[in-house]
């Protein structure tokens, strides 16, 4: 198996998990903040994901990392089943009391998880994505084999990031430059996915690099 951290240091670039230390602020109290600015001009991302992936009724969708849960709910109102996973209280929370006020057709559940450590059984879903937040997963390694172990085989995976231009900093470094969506989809392969789709898009003024694969 290939160490993604080892990779990425010897081709001399950015892993695509480079802000994978920065993740105590999504649990304290400025989670809830976080929280909320998340719920703004991400909807596009969530049609976007439902689309690539054809998410139907028949579906069992898995988002992990899914912070306030705008995805989650886009895809459950296809009438799908949909559960998002995320280590962080206050994104739950949000999720939870966002999904009250407005439910969508389908069937939502959220369960408090990382990526490395996901409590459902094998080959329980059909699709899995992680919008926005493969660069913040500590370990890649850890999170790459439970989407493998979680999803059926023939299932679908999408990671989503922000376009980031090379070498940016602050908060135009959450996302991925090109070479790290490439050495995604690279890493994905070798985890047993078909070899990924990268893909640009753009809904309003947000721009965003989607990888697809499917798990062989
Ligand atoms: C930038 S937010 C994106 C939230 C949501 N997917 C969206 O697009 O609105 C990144 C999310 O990744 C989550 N996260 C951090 N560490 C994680 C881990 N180890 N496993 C899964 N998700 C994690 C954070 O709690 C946060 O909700």
């Amino acid at each position: 198996m290939l160490l993604c951290g080892t990779y990425c240091e010897a081709m001399d670039q950015l892993p695509p998990n480079h802000h994978g230390d920065n993740n105590a602020k999504f649990g304290g109290p400025i989670g809830y903040l976080c929280a909320l600015t998340m719920t703004i001009g991400r909807r596009g991302d969530g049609k976007l994901v439902t689309k690539l992936a054809n998410v139907t009724a028949n579906d069992h969708v898995l988002d992990i990392g899914c912070g306030p849960g705008t995805a989650v709910r886009i895809a459950a109102s296809t009438g799908a089943t949909v559960t998002g996973v995320d280590p962080a209280q206050p994104m739950l929370q949000m999720a939870r009391l966002l999904t009250k006020i407005r439910p969508p057709t389908g069937t939502t559940e959220w369960i408090h998880a990382g990526c490395e450590d996901i409590p459902a059984p094998d080959d329980t879903y059909s699709v899995c994505w992680s919008l926005a937040s493969v660069h913040h997963w500590p370990n890649l390694d850890a999170g790459l084999t439970e989407v493998r172990r979680v999803l059926r085989p023939g299932g679908r995976f999408i990671a989503l990031e922000k376009q980031s231009p090379p070498g940016a900093d602050g908060l135009a470094s959450h996302g991925w430059a090109p070479d790290q969506a490439d050495r995604f989809a690279a890493i994905l392969h070798d985890f047993g996915f078909e070899l990924g789709q990268v893909e640009n898009h753009h809904h309003g003024r947000r721009k965003v690099v989607t990888v697809s694969s499917v798990l062989t």
